[in-house]
């Protein structure tokens, strides 16, 4: 496994609130010789009168994580022709998030939904070339590196059936192009994307109807603790930015409705098994609350 590279920060901007929601990006190499990425919100602490243990960095949630490579740590890089090597790479795309071919969001007919599609390109190493993991950290700081993968990212584009979503740039860090997906009626749809001449495997996206009071009653019960028998913090307690854990487009884009009630419920994503950090056992005060969560959720922009 390879080292934690730059750092990337993509901007996404939602089209009518004036939300920016930054994400320090890692870059790392897998075993491939192929860029991975773990976004890692800035997820400080929890305010201290919420019962959080800890506050977890939020893992990948479509790749695992490799673990840390002792030898990264080692301080100097052999010499090698970084210009040489750029000019021999070969290159490649894949999406980022949205690994399964499968994304899901909303439409209320009132609310704005947006799904963020992201697309990276990945070089490849001529066949015989190995890099330590200091020369990985010199070849992805190199200027002609960054110059190579900018070329690259260039050529990424993304069509999308405007009849059920209209698509925008939210766009480019430093090895990968961000498109916003918004709405515009309930169904599902296919999403294309291209790099170069090259078409990726097409992403199938849901399109869940919910209404607009769902989405009222799910946030009701974000903003506010349930008391009682079975009491449970205002999920806004934790999640609040700056300094809560932001509320991740890229994990809700990738989970159906029922995945990530049953993360929020139990603390076990029933999608992939996938288990919270924080222990998630929320409990609500109606059922409408219950079943508006996740229409609020992805209405969060
Ligand atoms: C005690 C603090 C706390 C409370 C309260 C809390 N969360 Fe979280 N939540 C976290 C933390 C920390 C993470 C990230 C780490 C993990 O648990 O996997 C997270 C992750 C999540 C995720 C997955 C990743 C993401 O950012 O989208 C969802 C979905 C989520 N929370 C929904 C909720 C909902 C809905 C409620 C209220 C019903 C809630 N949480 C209440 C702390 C909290």
């Amino acid at each position: 496994m390879k080292a934690v590279h730059h750092v990337k920060r993509i901007i996404w901007v939602a089209t009518l609130l004036s939300f920016a929601w930054s994400c320090g990006q890692t870059a790392k190499q897998n075993g491939d010789g192929k860029t991975d990425k773990s976004p890692i919100s800035d997820a400080s602490a929890a305010p201290s009168d919420v019962p959080a243990k800890t506050v977890a960095a939020k893992p990948d949630p479509v790749k695992t994580a490799a673990p840390a490579d002792p030898a990264a740590s080692t301080p100097t890089a052999p010499p090698f022709n970084v210009a040489a090597l750029v000019g021999k790479l070969t290159w490649n795309a894949d999406f980022y998030n949205n690994q399964k071919g499968q994304a899901y969001t909303g439409f209320d007919g009132q609310n704005v939904f947006i799904i963020p599609i992201d697309v990276e390109v990945y070089e490849i190493l001529p066949a015989g070339t190995t890099l330590t993991d200091d020369q990985y950290d010199v070849l992805y700081e190199s200027p002609e590196y960054l110059a190579a993968a900018k070329a690259e990212v260039a050529k990424i584009s993304l069509t999308t059936d405007t009849a059920f979503l209209t698509s925008k740039m939210g766009g480019d860090y430093e090895v990968g192009r961000v498109y916003e997906l918004t709405s515009v009626k309930a169904g599902t749809t296919t999403v294309t994307a291209k790099y170069g001449a090259t078409t990726l495997p097409p992403i199938t996206v849901t399109i869940t109807p919910y209404t607009a009071a769902q989405v009222a009653a799910g946030k009701q019960r974000f903003t506010t603790a349930v008391t009682g028998a079975t009491p449970s913090p205002a999920c806004a307690a934790c999640h609040t930015p700056p300094n809560g854990v932001d509320n991740s487009p890229y994990f809700e884009a990738n989970y159906p409705d029922a995945g990530i009630l049953s993360f929020v419920a139990t603390g076990v994503n029933s999608d992939d098994g996938y288990k919270s950090a924080t222990p998630h056992v929320m409990t609500f005060t109606t059922p409408d609350q219950k079943a508006g969560i996740v229409a609020y959720l992805r209405s969060i922009n």
